[in-house]
C-alpha cells in the first residue's frame, strides 16, 4: 500500500525537487498539497504550486494557507530562490485553476485527516504556522497522524542566524507548538540536509532527462549562487526520501525546545534522549541519497 501524504510548502526551488519526487514516488500517495507564505509570500507559493502541478500533470489539489506567522513580523528568502520563488525559471502554462481548493489550507488538511480511513503523514518543508494552527484549531486530527516528517531545524548551527534554521526561525511560535505535541516527528534538519548535498556534476547529469529534469536544472542552477563548494544543497528533499527510503539515514532519539524570543529565537535546543519523541536525522547514505536524486528524473517525461 502506498503512504498517504499531504506536504505543507512553501516553494521555494528546494520545495519543487521535493514535490516532484513525492509526485513520481511509486510508494507515495500525495493526498493533498497546503502553502505557506515562506521563502516567498503566500501569493506566489500557492501559484509555483498550481504551476508545477499542472507543469507536471498531475490533479492533486492545493490548498492555501497562512500568508504571515503566528506572532513574528513575516520574513523571505528571496535572496536564496529569486523573487518569485523559482529563480528565473517561468512555467509557460497557464496554472490549472481548478486544483485550488475553496477551502483554505487548516480545514482542508482537517477534513483529509479525519475522512482517511489510514494514518496519514504529515510533511512540513516550510515555515509551521498552518501546523500549528490544524493542532490548536481541530485536534482531534492528531488520532489520525501517522508521523510529521519535517524540513526544520538543527541540533548544531543555523542558516539564518548562527543558531536558527530559516524554517523554525520564519515561525518560532508555531514550531514550538508542533515539537510540543506528542506525536513522533522526524527533524531533518540543516545536520543531515548539509551532508546529503548534491554535487553540481550531478546536477548537470539532469540536463537532457526530460521536461522535468530541464525545469530543475534550471532552478538549481540559479539556486548554485548562494553555493560556493561545488554542491548544492536540496534541504526539502531529505523528507520525501526519508519516508520511502528510511534506511538512507540514522536517527537519535530526542526532545526539541525552541526559542521563541531574543537573539537565539528559532533555536532547536535538541537534548538527545531515548525517551524523547523527536527522531533527529543525523547520518545518511550520501552515495546512495545522490543515486536516489537521479533517479527521480529517470524514466519521468
Ligand atoms: C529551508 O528553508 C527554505 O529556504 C527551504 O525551502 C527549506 O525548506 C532550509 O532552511
Ligand atoms: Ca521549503
Amino acid at each position: 500500500m502506498k503512504t498517504p501524504i499531504i506536504i505543507d510548502t512553501d516553494p521555494g526551488i528546494d520545495d519543487i525537487v521535493a514535490i516532484t519526487a513525492a509526485l513520481f514516488s511509486k510508494e507515495l500517495d500525495v493526498k493533498l498539497i497546503t502553502t505557506i507564505g515562506g521563502n516567498v509570500g503566500i501569493e506566489n507559493t500557492t501559484r509555483n504550486a498550481l504551476d508545477l502541478l499542472t507543469f507536471l500533470g498531475k490533479d492533486i489539489p492545493v490548498a492555501k494557507g497562512a500568508g504571515e506567522p503566528l506572532v513574528s513580523k513575516p520574513r523571505t528568502a528571496t535572496h536564496v530562490h529569486g523573487t518569485t520563488g523559482v529563480g528565473e525559471y517561468r512555467f509557460e502554462a497557464q496554472a490549472n485553476a481548478a486544483l485550488l481548493s475553496e477551502e483554505n489550507a487548516i480545514v482542508a488538511m482537517k477534513n483529509h485527516i479525519v475522512e482517511s480511513p489510514e494514518p496519514v503523514t504529515l510533511v512540513p518543508i516550510g515555515p509551521l504556522t498552518n501546523i500549528a494552527l490544524l493542532f490548536k484549531t481541530f485536534p482531534e486530527t492528531l488520532d489520525n497522524i501517522e508521523e510529521i516528517v519535517l524540513m526544520g531545524g538543527a541540533a548544531a548551527g543555523g542558516n539564518a542566524t548562527p543558531v536558527a534554521e530559516f524554517n523554525i526561525f520564519a515561525d518560532p511560535h508555531a514550531a514550538r507548538i508542533v515539537f510540543d505535541t506528542a506525536i513522533p516527528i522526524v527533524m531533518c534538519g540543516l545536520d543531515v540536509t548539509r551532508l546529503t548535498s548534491i554535487t553540481y556534476e550531478d546536477v548537470e547529469k539532469l540536463k537532457g532527462m526530460g521536461q522535468a529534469g530541464e525545469m530543475v536544472y534550471d532552478m538549481l542552477d540559479y539556486y548554485k549562487h548562494t553555493y560556493s563548494d561545488g554542491k548544492v544543497t536540496i534541504h526539502d528533499l531529505c523528507t520525501i526520501f526519508y519516508v520511502t527510503r528510511p534506511d538512507l539515514f540514522t536517527v537519535e532519539r530526542a526532545n526539541i525546545k525552541v526559542v521563541t524570543e531574543g537573539e537565539a529565537a528559532g533555536c532547536t535546543i535538541t537534548n538527545f534522549t531515548d525517551d524523547g519523541n523527536v527522531s533527529v536525522c543525523v547520518g545518511a547514505d550520501v552515495a546512495e541519497f545522490r543515486k536516489e536524486f537521479i533517479s527521480v528524473f529517470e524514466g519521468i517525461f
